[in-house]
């Protein structure tokens, strides 16, 4: 499934551009640009559009503040959440446990390594694993700390699918449409790819929200992976 990024720096300019989407067409996902811009009156009312909201901010703090964060937007009722699996495991537990008691919770996922961090960024921070065998192992710590999946590059999900089995979840960013330019992304895939090496869904962001017609590219999409 597609998973738009919203990653736009006011309401107004978000609110233009999800005025001809139906919750049918795509997931949106609201990252810490527009979140720290829009807040929390923004997302809920996304929420009450119908959307399925990915509420993307990476939370990596102590575990007793990322558990309070967990549930404050599990309170927003949106449909994803996430946190940095460097946060180490008893942070990810009780992230994990902040959501029990919830009718329905948002699916908590863990952002591995993050695709702008190759391996002379790794040995700068010690981290002297490659990024696969770092991403393999923090993959494992969010599933033993019963996190629902991870957020991770597309070249890692047929790895991790094997690792981790079919339910892990993978969100996989750094996604290309065949005929469009890469900006900035280095290791891209495009949507059929993705999808075919394990990926659950893929996360578009420019090539979407830059496009002149925002929602031929979204349906262009949903074709090219149903
Ligand atoms: O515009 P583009 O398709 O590159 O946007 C990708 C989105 O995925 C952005 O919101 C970016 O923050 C997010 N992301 C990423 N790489 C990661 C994690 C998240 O590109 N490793």
């Amino acid at each position: 499934m597609l998973i738009v990024a919203l990653d736009f720096s006011t309401d107004e300019e978000a609110y233009r551009f999800i005025a001809p989407l139906s919750p049918n067409d795509c997931i949106l996902k609201v990252g810490l640009q527009l979140y720290v811009a829009a807040g929390p009156t923004f997302v809920k009312s996304l929420v009450a559009m119908g959307f399925k909201v990915f509420l993307d901010l990476k939370f990596h703090d102590i575990p007793n503040t990322v558990a309070g964060a967990c549930k404050s937007a599990a309170d927003l009722g949106v449909w994803m959440i996430n946190v940095h699996a460097a946060g180490g495991p008893v942070m990810l537990e009780a992230a994990s446990n902040s959501l029990i008691g919830y009718q329905d919770p948002p699916i908590l996922i863990g952002v591995t390594v993050l695709t702008s961090m190759d391996q002379q960024q790794l040995n700068a921070i010690n981290v002297n694993q490659s990024p696969e065998e770092q991403v393999k192992h923090l993959a494992l710590s969010c599933a033993n700390a019963g996190l629902a999946g991870v957020v991770c590059s597309a070249q890692e999900s047929e790895m991790l699918r094997q690792e981790q089995g079919q339910e892990f979840i993978l969100v996989t960013p750094g996604i290309r449409p065949a005929d469009s330019d890469s900006a900035d992304q280095q290791r891209i895939m495009t949507p059929q790819q993705a999808m075919s090496a394990g990926s659950n869904y893929i996360v578009v962001g420019r090539p979407i929200t830059e496009a002149v017609e925002p929602l031929a590219v979204i349906r262009s999409i949903n074709r090219a992976i149903a």
